[in-house]
């Protein structure tokens, strides 16, 4: 495996809302990488883009990050060079950045949810690339791991609180988590918090996705159960909590929402919409060997590359808003994430919660309000990684 300090996820980052993130980054990899701080609000030049925001940093080379951290949640942290293979060999790991004044749980986990394609001998299969792969659903593992770890037995006092962090950190899977035998309540999306919700439709979550969700433990001796049912036919049991120990008071009431982020109170758009069209994938008229997947035409193949060389989707204002179409016009999943930015998803007759990927599903419209803050170039593209290494990239710029 590749990994962050020798471990599988990554060190937990963690900061408290207002410090400053210091990481130096010392490239031991045979090739070379980048650090992207995934939904965070980062300065252009930390944003981890090779050829865009920095050079990628060589073998043997280092690169300080060093930005102030201004909203609390659940974010993390990943190379954005072959992105599909450093990924896939394990360079993921989480960042919490901690609210001023926490709010009181009996335990705050984090479950960085990844998945390895291994072969019979337990060795990552090394076809990063694969065609077919990446015409379709992208690299999906066949090994389904929680915080690096096959085993998923977890206990708690009867009654507690958990504030569980969950990360969607695959290559491709996507997760649908149905929480069984005891109560949860979703917290926050993408980091930031949302009017608190008690989960009764499965969570659904796409690779670079997150939530913070309170997992209340079963009464004494009972188990709770997390189920992945995202994919029809093929639900398997994520996690168990046993419930021992000395039981703790049963708390009725749901719990109380978590503080808003300073996020800039933007206006309406002060131009017009844009329509941004995914195509492509396996037997799709638009689709090349040479270029799978494509937004609105062109494929962007080579993060390090195309910048200099395509003109950007769009530009918006600092301060501004921008409404965007989002027509999903293949028969795929695409979870597409925004770099610099974010958004609201339109739900029904409503903006829906701040996130920084939204979930497409096979041919869905949708639209969605970017609002955009730090000047500079910045990605778009799918975060199914082979998505995106074959075409299914962008940028867009903030003025
Ligand atoms: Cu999580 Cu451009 O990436
Ligand atoms: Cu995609």
């Amino acid at each position: 495996m590749w990994a962050y300090n020798g471990q599988y996820p990554g060190p937990v980052l963690s900061w408290r809302q207002g410090d400053t993130l210091r990481v130096r980054l010392h490239n031991d990899l045979p090739q070379p990488t980048t650090v992207h701080w995934h939904g965070i609000r980062v300065p252009n030049a930390y944003d981890g883009v090779p050829g865009m925001t920095q050079d990628p940093v060589q073998p043997g080379k280092q690169f300080d990050y060093r930005f102030v951290v201004p909203d609390a949640g659940t974010y993390w942290y990943h190379p954005h060079v072959n992105t599909i293979e450093q990924i896939g060999r394990g360079l993921i790991g989480a960042l919490v950045v901690h609210e001023r004044k926490p709010p009181e749980v009996d335990a705050d986990w984090l479950w960085a949810l990844t998945d390895l394609r291994l072969d019979r001998s337990g060795q990552i299969v090394e076809n990063f690339n694969d065609l077919h792969d990446a015409a379709h659903a992208g690299r999906v593992g066949n090994v389904v791991f929680i915080n690096g770890a096959l085993q998923q037995d977890f206990s708690a006092r009867p009654h507690a609180r958990i504030r569980l962090r969950l990360l969607a950190a695959t290559s491709a899977r996507i997760f649908g988590l149905r929480f069984d035998g005891s109560r949860a309540w979703l917290l926050a999306i993408d980091g930031h918090p949302v009017p608190v919700q008690l989960l009764s439709e499965p969570l659904v979550l796409g690779p670079g996705q997150r939530a913070d969700v309170i997992w209340e433990a079963p009464t004494e001796g009972q188990t709770a159960r997390v189920r992945d049912v995202f994919y029809p036919g093929r639900g398997y049991e994520l996690a168990a909590l046993k419930a021992s120990g000395a039981a703790l008071t049963l708390v009725q009431s749901p719990p109380a929402p978590l503080p808003a982020n300073p996020l800039p109170e933007l206006g309406p758009p002060t131009q017009p919409e844009f329509v941004i069209n995914l195509q492509g994938g396996a037997m799709s008229r638009e689709a090349s060997r040479e270029a799978i997947w494509l937004i609105n035409g062109k494929a962007m193949k080579n993060e390090a590359m195309g910048h200099g060389h395509q003109p950007p989707l769009f530009t918006l204002k600092s301060g501004h808003t921008l409404d965007l179409v989002l027509n999903n016009r293949t028969v795929w999943h695409h979870p597409l994430h925004f770099h610099g930015v974010w958004l609201r998803q339109r739900l029904g007759d409503q903006w829906g919660p701040v996130r920084d990927t939204v979930l497409l599903s096979p041919q869905e419209s949708t639209r969605v309000r970017l609002f955009a803050d730090q000047p500079g170039h910045w990605m778009v593209h799918c975060h199914v990684l082979g998505h995106q290494a074959n075409g299914m990239m962008g940028h867009f710029v903030v003025v």
